[in-house]
């Protein structure tokens, strides 16, 4: 883990809260603070900056990245969903890099360098208005509805460095019915669901269910603690582990049994599982597949997601 990633991993805090701001007449950094790198989740990262902003035709947009360390293109659809980079629109090498948004449209850019590409170092936006105005900002809504969480947000799911997941939970509130996504490179990491003991011990070679395959996507079905981290040698000791505690119910969610807080009872060590103990062999995994542990359900979707189609 160099030190680049660890300094990138505190500052995604901020990024966080940076991502719900939107201004008018506007410079966009793309990636914030976490700027143009090969990110370490994956093209979600982008994917995901993206989401949080608003195009308008006169913006720049400003790729900050270290300069022969990472490079920006301008390209094609088809380039950039095939991570073509032979005959770009426009290569710039020198960072920080700038564009204007000129027009109406859609915009492609990839990293050239290596396979920085197809590890994910690619941002497609959509400029819909002429016009920078102020986003609306998002109304209050209670009772809220079912929220999807992102774990890591950009950064996704990995070994963390100083970036710690308590402090990405720290301040949300998850409710039964509320998803968390997990994005991650395959054969990097791996999502363990585990009993508070397993958690505060990272004993991992005993979990409640594994899953290999990103995008993880966990619906949260009850109300208690929940434990999460990886199966990987030592990730769990370096700090890859997310506890989360499910409050309430969100709107419109149908009432599932709550379950019996674990937060004063030893969780299991024998909870039935269909997938424990795991260690690092290969594992299969059906499309979607359902367990049952300690009186809860969690039922996990193997998404396939296909984006900028
Ligand atoms: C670009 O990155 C450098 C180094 O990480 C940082 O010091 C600088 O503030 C960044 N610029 C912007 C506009 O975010
Ligand atoms: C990449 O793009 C170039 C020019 O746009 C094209 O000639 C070439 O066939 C493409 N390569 C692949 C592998 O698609
Ligand atoms: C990019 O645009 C910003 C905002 O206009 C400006 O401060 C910066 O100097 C520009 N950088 C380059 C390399 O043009
Ligand atoms: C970009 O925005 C336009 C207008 O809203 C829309 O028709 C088009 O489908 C969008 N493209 C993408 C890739 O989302
Ligand atoms: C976790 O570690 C503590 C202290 O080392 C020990 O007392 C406890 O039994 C361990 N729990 C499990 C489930 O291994
Ligand atoms: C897990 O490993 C620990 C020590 O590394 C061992 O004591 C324990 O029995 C193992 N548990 C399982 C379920 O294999
Ligand atoms: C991970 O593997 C699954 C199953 O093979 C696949 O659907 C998914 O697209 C892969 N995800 C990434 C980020 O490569
Ligand atoms: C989880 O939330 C419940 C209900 O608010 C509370 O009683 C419990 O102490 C919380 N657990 C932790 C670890 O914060
Ligand atoms: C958990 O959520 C899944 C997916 O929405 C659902 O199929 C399952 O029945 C739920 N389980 C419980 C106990 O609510």
């Amino acid at each position: 883990m160099g030190s680049e990633l660890k300094y990138f991993a505190v500052l995604a805090i901020t990024v966080a809260a940076l991502l719900q701001s939107t201004a008018a007449v506007e410079k966009h950094v793309v990636g914030d603070k976490f700027g143009w790198i090969v990110p370490p989740g994956g093209h979600y990262a982008y994917e995901v900056w993206a989401s949080g902003h608003k195009f308008s035709v006169g913006d720049i947009l400003e790729f900050n990245f270290t300069t022969g360390e990472q490079d920006v293109a301008k390209v094609t659809k088809e380039a950039f969903d095939s991570c073509n980079s032979t005959n770009p629109i426009e290569l710039k090498t020198t960072g920080p890099a700038n564009f204007t948004l000129d027009t109406i449209g859609e915009y492609y850019f990839i990293g050239t360098m290596d396979k920085h590409c197809e590890l994910g170092q690619k941002l497609a936006i959509n400029v819909t208005s002429t016009t920078s105005a102020p986003a609306p900002a998002p109304g209050p809504a209670t009772p809220r509805g079912p929220v999807t969480y992102i774990v890591g947000e950009q950064l996704g799911w990995f070994v963390p460095g100083e970036f710690s997941y308590s402090a990405w939970a720290y301040g949300k509130t998850f409710m039964v019915g509320d998803t968390l996504v997990f994005n991650f490179l395959n054969e990097t990491q791996d999502v363990a669901i585990v009993t508070k003991a397993v958690f505060d011990n990272c004993t991992t070679n005993s979990t409640l269910a594994v899953y290999k395959y990103s995008p993880v996507h966990i619906i949260l079905n009850t109300t208690g603690e929940h434990y999460f981290t990886s199966t990987y040698d030592s990730h769990c000791e370096y700090g890859q582990k997310l506890a989360i505690n499910v409050t309430g119910k969100s709107a419109g969610t149908p009432s599932p049994c709550p379950s019996p807080s674990s937060s004063t009872t030893p969780a299991p060590s024998k909870a039935p599982s269909a997938h424990s103990p795991v260690a690092s062999g290969p594992y299969t995994s059906a499309a979607s597949s359902t367990i049952t542990g300690s009186g809860y359900y969690l039922t996990i979707l193997l998404v396939g997601l296909a984006f900028f189609h």
